[in-house]
């Protein structure tokens, strides 16, 4: 499978870069972040709990509630590769699942629906520059973009950007990717 090829060689090469570049990267795409339109006008964005390589969002959670944003993060269901964004106000809130992915604690969160988010940060592994993206490989987000009109973002390493990603019929594409070199609509 192609897309299972590419996901493996980008991690490996994510797992090569520095704690150091990977932090000063991160910081540099929080930046262009912060001064983004969409972000600044979004009330509620939807934020997954980074591990590993991914652009780090505690400091992005921490300024949307700074910033009084109503955060909300995934709550996946596996049996049907499904999920549902619940709100938090406390990390606190967020209980360790499988493979040290962190998930909102079902008893002191609740659920908010899909039309209330305005921004939807997208996870991924390789992304393109037209939006489209190899993810996680659960079609999670695939399966809840399919009906959602509002916004969404991707925060990637310009290494992270290639050609030729592989699209399939259901793939639905970010509009706008963020790169420490900035905003790509
Ligand atoms: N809207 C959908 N309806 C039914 N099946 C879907 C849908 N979207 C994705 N899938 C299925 O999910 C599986 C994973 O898709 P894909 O490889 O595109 O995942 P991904 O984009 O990496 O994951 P994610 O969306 O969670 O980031 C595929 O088998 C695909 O057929
Ligand atoms: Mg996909």
């Amino acid at each position: 499978m192609k897309k299972k090829e590419m996901r493996s060689i980008m991690l490996k090469q994510l797992t090569e870069i520095s704690d150091e570049e990977y932090q000063q990267l991160s910081k540099e795409i929080h930046k262009h972040l912060f001064s983004f339109s969409t972000w600044n006008k979004a009330n509620t964005v939807a934020v997954t709990v980074s591990r590993g390589r991914e652009v780090d969002t505690f400091p992005i959670i921490k300024q949307a509630w700074t910033d009084k944003k109503t955060v909300v993060v995934p709550k996946c269901e596996p049996a049907t590769n499904t999920m549902e964004f619940r709100s938090i106000t406390s990390f606190d809130q967020l209980e360790n699942v499988f493979y040290g992915l962190k998930e909102p604690i079902l008893s002191e969160t609740s659920a908010v629906k899909k039309s209330l988010i305005d921004l939807i940060l997208v996870p991924g592994i390789c992304f393109d520059k037209n939006g489209y993206r190899i993810g996680y490989g659960g079609g999670y987000y695939d399966r809840y973009l399919m009906d959602y009109k509002n916004d969404t973002v991707s925060l990637a390493l310009s290494s992270q950007l290639i050609n030729g990603v592989p699209i399939e019929a259901h793939d639905v594409p970010v509009s706008t990717l963020i790169t420490e070199h900035g905003v790509m609509k």
